[in-house]
């Protein structure tokens, strides 16, 4: 029992580090970057996003890949399956893969795009890729917030 309540520790932290690393990414570039670069031409705003995002995105990929290893090895591992779960891991785990789903099609078309755009300064064809990257975050964000609500109180609803 001993060595499941440690395993359960180190799974359970190293999930919620994920958590704070996706989500909180995702306010800081939507809440406070975005409106600080605002004000800037294009071409120095639309090369910064370009150079913040293929540094955020990898950890991003990170902390998919532990949130899953850790959310399953919790289930499986503490848990004992899906049976001995309460509705708020049922319910994060369908939010979570929805995050994760767009999250790689935001990688694999927009940001693709994107990238390329930068690299030829098409200004006006990265603005417009740009655009889409910011519409999914937005919707991952109040997703991500939503997860952590029903992830972090989900065992107290009785
Ligand atoms: C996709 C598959 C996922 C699985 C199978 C999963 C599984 C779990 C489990 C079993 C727990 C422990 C629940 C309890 O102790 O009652 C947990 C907690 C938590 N999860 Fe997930 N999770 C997943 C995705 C996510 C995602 C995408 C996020 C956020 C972006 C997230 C955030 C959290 C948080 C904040 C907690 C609470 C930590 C605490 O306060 O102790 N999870 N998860």
């Amino acid at each position: 029992m001993a060595g499941t309540n440690a395993i359960a520790t180190v799974a359970l932290t190293l999930h919620t580090l994920s958590a704070v690393v996706w989500v909180g990414g995702m306010f800081f570039a939507r809440l406070v970057l975005a409106p600080a670069a605002a004000s800037l031409e294009p071409g120095p705003r639309l090369t910064l996003w370009s150079r913040v995002l293929g540094r955020f995105f990898p950890w991003v990929f990170a902390a998919i890949i532990l949130l899953l290893l850790t959310g399953y090895a919790l289930v499986f591992g503490f848990f004992g399956g899906f049976g001995g779960v309460g509705l708020h891991v049922h319910l994060m785990q369908g939010i979570g893969i929805l995050m994760m789903l767009l999250f790689l099609h935001l990688y694999f078309a927009p940001w693709r795009r994107f990238h390329a755009a930068v690299a030829q300064q098409d200004w006006a064809a990265s603005g417009r890729q740009l655009g889409q990257i910011r519409t999914i975050v937005t919707i991952n964000l109040a997703l991500g917030v939503i997860v952590v609500a029903i992830g972090s109180s989900g065992r107290y609803w009785g």
